[in-house]
């Protein structure tokens, strides 16, 4: 029979860990599978050494998961890869808040393959958080209040934070880009999944406010329900060595990483896979 892969959970209710299988973009098709029924159930799933994959193998990879975005609709692609987000933490670009990628954007991504090049020896781990499991675990009179709500994501902070970064010329970049790049789109706060049919909380630091409530109200909604997706109990943390690769369904977590290693090297190269648009538990 054709080799199985291992899962082995590592949290309670998001993660796990994926061994026997050296990744590549010539798997066959039944792996595939397998990986993606990993990921739909664990929401997050991580593969230790695959030190092999290199540039041009993580994208080749990411592909047999679906068709990919370009690296990021408004940070520039790394050189001579035009799938690759290039995380490289001395530079500008960082999100260290609890957000799902790029909802800001009509169809935000349905998953992203992250490689780790090279990671501090202490500090610098992602935590991830299942959103699935936070709708799930939130009052019924919340969940009736959240399945009802919409809200509006956007980039719009972000440049200010960017342009303040420490590398003129990365920043220089990214401000041309950005400047003339504002995203502002509106979601359904919870989106039903379209895969396994489950409903997961769609909010996270892009989630400016929610519509029809008065600003004040709508930010302690957005912070309560935030609490919620949060919650230790919720997440999982990854402790990265260089070589591993950790793959998320965009569609049913928040992550952020733990911004603990002052100015030690940092960097990921992350590739996204295309999603669709949001449904909301209406249609
Ligand atoms: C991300 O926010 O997509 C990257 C997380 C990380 O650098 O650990």
């Amino acid at each position: 029979a054709a080799p199985r892969l291992t899962v082995t959970p590592i949290g309670g209710r998001i993660g796990a860990e994926i061994g026997g299988v050296r990744l590549s973009g010539d798997l066959p098709p039944a792996l595939v599978d397998e990986i993606r029924v990993a990921l739909l159930r664990h929401k997050v799933i991580f593969f230790r050494g695959q030190d092999h994959l290199g540039e041009a193998g993580q994208v080749a990879f990411a592909r047999l998961l679906g068709d990919l975005t370009t690296a990021h609709p408004t940070v520039p692609a790394l050189d001579g890869n035009t799938h690759i987000l290039d995380l490289d933490y001395r530079g500008g670009h960082k999100v260290d808040r609890w957000h799902t990628d790029v909802t800001f954007v009509e169809r935000p991504p349905l998953a992203s393959v992250l490689r780790a090049l090279d990671v501090p020896s202490v500090g610098g781990d992602t935590l991830w958080a299942n959103t699935v499991a936070a709708y799930q675990y939130l009052p019924k009179e919340l969940r009736d209040l959240a399945d009802r709500l919409r809200g509006v994501h956007t980039n719009a902070y972000d440049y200010v934070r960017v342009a303040a970064s420490d590398d003129p010329e990365r920043s220089r970049r990214y401000a041309e880009v950005f400047s003339s790049t504002i995203f502002e789109t509106e979601h359904p706060v919870v989106r039903v999944h379209p895969e396994t049919g489950e409903r997961a909380i769609l909010l996270g630091d892009f989630a400016k406010r929610l519509v029809g409530l008065p600003g004040t109200t709508s930010t302690a909604v957005i912070k309560l329900i935030q609490e919620h997706v949060t919650q230790v109990e919720n997440t999982v943390r990854w402790r990265w060595r260089a070589g591993d690769v950790a793959i998320w369904d965009n569609r049913a977590t928040q992550h952020r990483v733990v911004h603990d290693f002052g100015d030690r090297p940092r960097r990921l190269h992350r590739v996204t896979v295309a999603g669709d648009v949001p449904v909301g538990v209406d249609g």
